[in-house]
């Protein structure tokens, strides 16, 4: 059998274009490079990974609260946590052909020319020293600029965390060991932004910091490391396309006690994932020196303690690509080529369509929409009349939706409908009114990528 052809971004891009998934933004208008807006069932299926996050990090769990920051913080704050000072990459700039670079990836860039070279490679480059520049947006608050007015976007969800702990601990009485979790957007000035949704400079941040006792940190992190990369097994991504990633200590961030990557293969090679960090007592000893709250833990019996820090930190933008790259798939089917995404179901923007055979019949579409109607309050269905029957299927299995429920001429008869899977193209008949059931225990169990045999 041939080899199937590589998933690349090019492919991945174009889906989720064809599909509505995800638009590059401000079109109309010449587009905003890396920016993009994400159409109905790019919404659809990044609100599912969000759920599926919270479950496993908050709902699921008795040592873990939410919380909501706000995004435009007290500026003290990023002076505190080290961003003012230090969010920043090393940039180079091009006076020839008018180009910026990480100086830090000069190896990995392309210069202005044709064909492509590196940066410095010719003797027309004429490259500037590096200087740094910071990665965090600005903005001013209030209707004049003046001195004070100065504020940022948050560039992480985290210390909105960390100015929070004193109220969490003393309002939901908890603990260490316990968590904080939250998601939201943040919002970084990235100099080489690119590979689609991979690295963008506004992008949905899904962080939670755990509080624990010092001597029990090495313990937490190797936990998390763990059950974060259960997790996206859990969701389907293949084993071989996982790895972890542990940091030498000259690539780890200023807070951090130590780093590991889970890491994903993606069509750009072996990128983050999502990064799961031990920042010892760092943010909440510089919060207490800044703010002069002090930020630490007191026992009933006198016990007193900074916590240590266990963050796993992932923005929904790089699960989205791992997932989508993951579940691509092109194959064929009798004479007929078809996309398919194998997404997990939990994961997938749609959980099931409901299809009269025939669009024109009016009592197959009468049963049919009876059935989505009640579908619908549960879950995300889609119902779909128009066009050759074959044609549907293949535009639900485009967007991922793991079963089809068809309503047909023996429906009219017994009150039975097929549904189809997605992945085997296996069909069974069930009765109409078992429908709900049905779908509640296939969405319970438990999903294995076909893709990895
Ligand atoms: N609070 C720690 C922190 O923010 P980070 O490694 O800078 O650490 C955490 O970011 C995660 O956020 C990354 O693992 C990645 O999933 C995501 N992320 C960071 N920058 C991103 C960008 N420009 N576009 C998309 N996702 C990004």
């Amino acid at each position: 059998m041939a080899e199937p052809e590589p998933v690349t971004m090019d492919k991945i891009v174009s889906l989720s274009r064809r599909r509505g998934f995800v638009f590059p933004s401000s079109e109309i208008y010449g587009g905003m490079g890396s920016t993009f807006d994400y159409g109905h069932y790019g919404v659809l299926m990044k609100n599912n990974i969000r759920a599926r996050w919270f479950e496993a990090m908050v709902r699921n769990r008795d040592d873990i609260v939410a919380i909501d920051s706000a995004v435009i913080l007290h500026p003290k704050v990023w002076e505190a946590s080290g961003h003012v000072g230090g969010f920043s990459d090393p940039l180079i700039d091009c006076r020839t052909c008018k180009l910026r670079f990480r100086a830090d990836k000069l190896e990995d860039s392309n210069c202005g020319r044709k064909p492509s070279k590196r940066p410095g490679e010719t003797p027309e480059c004429d490259l500037t020293e590096p200087r740094q520049f910071n990665l965090m947006f600005e903005t001013t608050v209030g209707a004049l600029q003046e001195e004070g007015s100065r504020a940022f976007l948050r560039p992480e969800t985290a210390q909105g965390i960390f100015i929070n702990f004193k109220n969490v601990l003393q309002i939901a009485r908890r603990k260490p060991p316990f968590g904080i979790a939250q998601t939201g957007k943040s919002f970084r000035n990235e100099i080489t932004p690119g590979n689609f949704l991979f690295r963008v400079r506004e992008f949905e941040q899904m962080e939670m910091e755990f509080f624990v006792p010092p001597d029990e940190a090495d313990k937490w992190y190797r936990y998390w490391i763990d059950e974060r990369l259960n997790w996206y097994r859990g969701y389907g991504l293949r084993d071989s396309k996982l790895r972890v990633r542990e940091h030498g200590p000259e690539e780890r961030s200023h807070y951090s006690q130590g780093t590991s990557d889970i890491e994903y293969d993606y069509p750009i090679g072996w990128g983050e994932l999502e990064g799961i960090a031990n920042r010892g007592d760092f943010d909440l000893t510089q919060h207490t020196e800044h703010s002069t709250t002090k930020l630490e833990y007191v026992g009933q019996d006198g016990e007193r303690y900074v916590p240590y820090v266990i963050e796993p930190a992932v923005s929904i933008e790089r699960i989205m690509v791992a997932m989508l790259v993951d579940a691509y798939d092109e194959e064929v089917v009798g004479d007929r080529e078809r996309t398919v995404l194998r997404l997990h179901p939990q994961i997938a923007p749609v959980t099931a369509a409901v299809l009269p055979l025939i669009g024109k019949n009016d009592e197959m579409v009468g049963k049919a929409r009876g059935l989505y109607e009640e579908l619908r309050r549960r879950h995300s269905v889609e119902y779909d009349d128009g066009g050759a029957i074959g044609r549907r299927y293949r535009r639900q299995d485009e967007i991922g939706t793991p079963w089809a429920f068809t309503v047909d001429e023996q429906t009219l008869e017994d009150d039975t409908v097929t549904v189809r899977d997605r992945d085997s193209l296996a069909q069974e008949r069930l009765p109409i009114a078992d429908v709900r059931d049905w779908i509640e225990a296939a969405l319970e169990r438990d999903w294995k990528s076909p893709k990895e045999s």
